[in-house]
């Protein structure tokens, strides 16, 4: 009996040495160990040992067990380190790592991004509307009559429907008011639309924001005050801000703004950055019409508008010379904003 242990030892151990992946040194852990394995065999032998070999008999048992078990767990570990070696094999740890490629904001968003962020401390909330627009909304709520320039065939998009892509975000103020009465402070950053000729300053779809104030006493000193703090606040405190009496069809008086700006290697020139205006009564009657009430009574309340191009924003904040760079998505022109 003692005898057979120590051969069965002897084997165990030939068939661990000779194992050459997982697979065939578990083939001879369960040949060994296993419920029918050669051991547990011989263990269940121990009922014939005489008592008075018993614990010798134990004793070999035992040790070829922990013999076993020991080269079992050095074979399996010197199996794993070969399987890793090999897997290694022909890459260099040495090499520096591949850079991953971190993106950035694209500049639109930058200057989307602060100019709300510079109106949003003034009050103004964000609000929004529909860009295929229906003419109404776009044009005659907004004082703009059918002969206007602006709804020629040749300067805007219109579909079959007689429905049209909003040429101005102008269209949100009505929207706006149409479902809330006031007082309302609001802007409406988005895109507009135009049949123009694209080159190095216009494009068919481009970005607006649009801001609307409307309470009681809202009076032309807030309208220059507050764009005289936005522009300050989006192109330096000294910026110089000047209003330049317009005509819009939507407010009176109507202004366009001049900030004077130094862009990167020219001289300082004023340069035009929004239109804005008080908000003509006639909007506010054709108003009471479609709400059927007189919350925008025009002999109750007052209000101001403007509306700034962000692309043309963009464009001067970095002097940017061609706004088909903004639309292109060259890498190369991108990365300088990260
Ligand atoms: N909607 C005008 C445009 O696209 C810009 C504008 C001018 C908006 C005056 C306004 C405003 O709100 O009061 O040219």
């Amino acid at each position: 009996m003692n005898e057979s242990i120590g051969s069965i030892q002897t084997a165990a151990l030939a068939q661990i040495a000779a194992a050459t992946d997982v697979r065939t040194l578990d083939d001879a852990r369960v040949a060994v160990l296993g419920k029918k394995g050669t051991l547990s065999l011989a263990a269940a032998g121990i009922k014939e040992v005489p008592p008075q070999e018993k614990a010798a008999f134990g004793q070999l048992l035992n040790a070829a067990r922990t013999a076993i078990t020991a080269a079992l767990a050095e074979k399996q570990a010197a199996l794993r380190e070969q399987a890793d070696r090999a897997a290694l094999a022909g890459i260099d740890l040495t090499l520096p790592a591949r850079r991953v490629p971190v993106g950035s904001l694209h500049p639109l968003t930058l200057i989307r991004d602060q100019a709300i962020g510079i109106l949003r401390r003034m009050g103004f909330a964000l609000a929004d509307g529909p860009e295929i627009e229906d003419e109404f909304h776009c044009f005659d709520a907004l004082n703009t009559p059918a002969d206007h320039p602006a709804r020629n065939e040749k300067d805007t998009f219109y579909f079959d429907s007689g429905k049209l892509l909003r040429t101005h975000t102008s269209s949100v103020q009505i929207r706006t008011m149409e479902s809330q009465p006031p007082p309302l402070r609001i802007i409406a950053p988005g895109s507009a639309y135009r049949r123009d000729e694209i080159d190095a300053t216009h494009l068919s779809a481009f970005n607006q924001l649009e801001g609307l104030y409307v309470d009681r006493e809202v009076s032309l000193p807030d309208l220059k005050g507050t764009l005289e703090y936005f522009f300050r606040e989006m192109f330096g405190t000294s910026t110089e801000v000047r209003f330049r009496p317009h005509f819009f069809p939507f407010t009176e008086p109507s202004f366009e703004i001049d900030v004077k700006l130094q862009i990167k290697g020219q001289t300082p020139r004023w340069i035009e950055v929004a239109g804005c205006g008080m908000v003509d009564p006639a909007v506010f009657e054709s108003l009471s019409q479609s709400r059927k009430d007189q919350a925008y009574d025009p002999e109750q309340v007052t209000g101001f508008a403007f509306g700034m191009g962000l692309d043309r924003l963009a464009m001067i904040r970095w002097g940017i010379k061609d706004i088909r760079l903004l639309i292109e998505n060259d890498v190369r022109f991108l990365k300088q904003f990260a």
